[in-house]
């Protein structure tokens, strides 16, 4: 992993291997760009027929150029001056990550664009060098030459910035981001290599480095503890469930913050079969589980003044004779039954116990994220997760944080009417509604088990998994929504007493 550096230098005597400066729409002159005299940039790049729209950026190298002593610089389209944020600084980097990233030395002016959050823009060039330059080719058995030579990352800002707030940024940004490769890592991991033990084994040996308390519960655990959804769901196979544990203490009392993620090993739909076109992607069905395993790992890190536990549910929905079917009736954590009518309906069924289960504890609130409907991605699309909850205030805060991060979410409401959809004949509820709105019935189903804690679920069946290359994510798992959650509990710590 690269070192992160903050300097006043001047990008034209930066001893680097590439300076990257940015371009705005027209093609106009970014941060920087000026400050190269010997030889018209902007003309260079005009002449190349760009006009400094995101994602058109030019090499050029030093070939002797007056004054210049980085061996090149790229030029790198940033959009409209008058939209230049945080976010853009995170695309327009993540951008041409992968290409600057066969180089050592990287320094970069970008962070300049969004002056007024400068410390915002400075956290977020980290996360896009990182998070742009991420690759997954762990089961490569040859390397295809293009791995990250990356050394260090030189973040330039002006002669008046603040460089203890700067520096403490680009530390931020790194945490969040390698935290968030990480959960990109397992998420993408085939699911042969990560049954729930061994999600639970990687959760336990990232505690134990990170000074986090942690317990797995085995089979015969969760059977004593009454954990029959994540027992039912995992039954029909070989790989036997696990709850995970995580604790931050953060040294005060108070409530702590609890997170729970779904956890599903791999989702074939179990007896209700998936498919098989697009089975492949149920690898990702632990997207939520892995999420909230990184912002754990970044909590530690981090270290807020805020206490924050984990309970995360892993099992394998698999068909087969010793599979739960369709008419069965599992008992959750708490004494709560529900009929499984579709047993491809699985995640909402492990949730209900790790809620039930850390409602107990009696937290300040809970948050859970899950890719759990197809739904969701119908309403919302693949980039921005679904919000829904029992509490306006958090619902506001999580989608604020969102926002922020550049992870956004959008609510769905809970319209009351359609809590009769999820009546059951037999049990308390049932695990399906109608196929229309569906990602609400999902999320009422998570509702009748949190009691009466603040709560808000987001489904992230949409943006956890990327089928195109983004500006800063390739084809694969994206890690959302880690930054959110991080940005979460370091509102809360810096926000509330303890
Ligand atoms: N894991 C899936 C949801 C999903 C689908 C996530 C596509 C990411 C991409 C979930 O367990 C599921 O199968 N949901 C069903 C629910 C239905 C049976 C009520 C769905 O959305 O179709
Ligand atoms: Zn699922
Ligand atoms: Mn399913």
């Amino acid at each position: 992993m690269p070192t992160f550096t903050f300097s006043t230098q001047s990008p034209a005597s930066v001893k680097a291997d590439v300076v990257v400066l940015p371009v705005y729409e027209g093609p106009e002159p970014g941060p920087g760009v000026r400050d190269v005299k010997g030889l018209d940039l902007i003309a260079l790049y005009r002449a190349a027929g760009y006009k400094g729209k995101r994602g058109e950026t030019l090499l050029v190298p030093n070939t002797g150029i007056d004054g210049l002593a980085a061996s090149a610089v790229v030029l790198a389209g940033v959009g409209k001056r008058g939209e230049a944020s945080p976010d853009a600084c995170r695309r327009a980097i993540g951008r041409v990550a992968r290409q600057v990233s066969r180089r050592a030395r990287v320094a970069t002016t970008i962070a300049q664009i969004a002056p007024r959050a400068f410390d915002e823009a400075v956290q977020a060039t980290a996360e896009g060098i990182l998070l742009g330059s991420y690759r997954f080719d762990r089961y490569k058995s040859k390397s295809d030459g293009d791995r990250s030579a990356l050394k260090e990352v030189i973040v330039l800002g002006g002669a008046r910035a603040d460089a203890r707030a700067a520096k403490a940024a680009l530390e931020r940004g790194q945490v969040i981001a390698e935290s968030q490769s990480w959960a990109r890592d397992l998420v993408n991991t085939p699911a042969l290599d990560l049954p729930p033990a061994e999600l639970a084994r990687e959760a336990q040996a990232m505690a134990k480095r990170m000074g986090l308390k942690s317990k797995v519960w085995t089979e015969a655990e969760l059977k004593k503890g009454g954990f029959g959804g994540i027992l039912g769901v995992g039954q029909g196979s070989s790989r036997p469930p696990r709850l995970i544990e995580l604790a931050y203490d953060s040294g005060g009392r108070g409530a702590p913050i609890a997170l729970t993620g779904k956890g599903i090993a791999f989702d074939s739909g179990g007896l209700s079969i998936k498919p098989s076109e697009g089975m492949e992607h149920m690898k990702m069905d632990m997207g939520g589980a892995a999420s909230i395993l990184a912002t754990m790992r970044a909590i530690a890190l981090l270290k807020p003044r805020a206490n924050v536990i984990a309970a995360i549910p892993s099992s394998e929905n698999m068909p087969s004779g010793s599979a739960i079917r369709p008419g069965d009736v599992l008992k959750h954590r708490g004494g709560k039954t529900s009929e499984v009518l579709n047993t491809d309906a699985e995640g909402r069924l492990v949730l209900a116990d790790s809620l039930a289960y850390l409602a107990e504890k009696k937290p300040r609130v809970i948050i859970d994220t899950a890719t759990l409907t197809g739904a969701c991605m119908v309403a919302l699309g693949e980039e921005v997760w679904g919000a829904m909850g029992n509490d306006r205030g958090l619902i506001r805060d999580i989608l604020a944080a969102g926002d922020a991060a550049g992870e956004p979410g959008w609510e769905l409401p809970m319209y009351e009417p359609y809590r009769k959809l999820i009546d059951s004949d037999v049990a308390d509820i049932k695990n399906i509604g109608k196929r229309y709105g569906g990602a609400i019935t999902a999320a009422m189903f998570l509702r009748e088990f949190v009691g009466d804690i603040p709560w808000v679920h987001l489904d992230i069946a949409g943006p956890a998994f990327a089928e195109r290359t983004g500006d800063y994510w390739p084809r694969g798992a994206t890690g959302v929504p880690v930054r959110t959650l991080v940005r979460y509990v370091l509102n809360e710590a810096g926000s509330r007493r303890r």
